[in-house]
């Protein structure tokens, strides 16, 4: 196959409030970054790795994490950028003869290798699928002055996750294209292929084990998940 995993460990972490950034922190043994790397590792429906950190932490990153750990798909270790976006745009710059790529979050150490199953049967039906599962809280959007506008109908909302996955070419042309708008404000992948294609995006289940690092609370959360699965 030639499919490649785009792993996000560029951010600065500034929820969680901790000295060391939240990818690099130790969870059950190992830097929670690692979680995401061996699931891509041992995944025969992935290629190779694209590794995106802060140029401060490439060389740390190649010896303690790439070296140590045996992740041999590890193709590139590049550096990030500012916002979400940039460090994206970077790991697609360096994609070489790629069909699908999978932009995944590094602070989201609990993928399996069913999620990726799963996602990558939904992005071949129309060259895009997000991860996310529904809603389990009412969701309302607020006007400017904090008061409550609006509450979508729960059953259509979906929580999304990572990986957000898309044919190789699709994407790139995308990203290149709204970083010369300078669009800013972009959260997350499909945002962009949904501002930029008229692609249909399809949705794939995750799993409710599938958080994102986020507050001091997640780090409790995730070491729970380990001792209970
Ligand atoms: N990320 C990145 N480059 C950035 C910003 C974020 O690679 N410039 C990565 C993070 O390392 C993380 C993922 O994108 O794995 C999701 O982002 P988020 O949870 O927002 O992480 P941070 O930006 O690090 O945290 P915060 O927003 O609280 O500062
Ligand atoms: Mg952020």
């Amino acid at each position: 196959c030639r499919n490649t995993a785009i792993v996000l460990a560029a951010g600065q972490g500034k929820r969680m409030h901790s000295k060391i950034q939240k990818q690099f922190i130790e969870l059950g043994g190992m830097p929670v970054l690692c979680y995401s790397l061996r699931c891509f590792q041992e995944s025969p429906l992935i290629r190779n790795i694209i590794l995106v950190t802060g140029e401060e932490h490439i060389d740390w990153c190649k010896e303690e994490i790439v070296k140590k750990y045996g992740f041999t798909k590890v193709s590139a270790v590049v550096s990030g950028g500012k916002e979400r976006y940039d460090s994206v745009y970077e790991g697609l710059s360096v994609c070489r003869d790629t069909d699908y790529v999978l932009i995944h979050d590094g602070a989201r150490p609990f993928i399996d290798n069913a999620i990726i199953e799963r996602g990558l049967a939904a992005a071949a039906e129309t060259g895009a699928s997000v991860v996310g599962m529904p809603s389990k809280d009412t969701v309302k959007i607020a006007d400017d002055e904090g008061n409550v506008k609006e509450t979508p109908d729960r059953s259509n909302v979906w929580i999304v996750q990572t990986p957000q996955i898309f044919r190789y070419s699709l994407i790139y042309d995308a990203y290149t294209s709204i970083r010369e708008k300078n669009m800013t404000g972009i959260t997350d992948d499909a945002m962009v292929a949904e501002h930029e294609t008229g692609v249909k995006i399809r949705f794939s289940e995750g799993s409710y084990r599938n958080i994102k690092i986020t507050t001091p609370e997640d780090l409790a959360v995730a070491e729970a998940f380990l001792k209970l699965f």
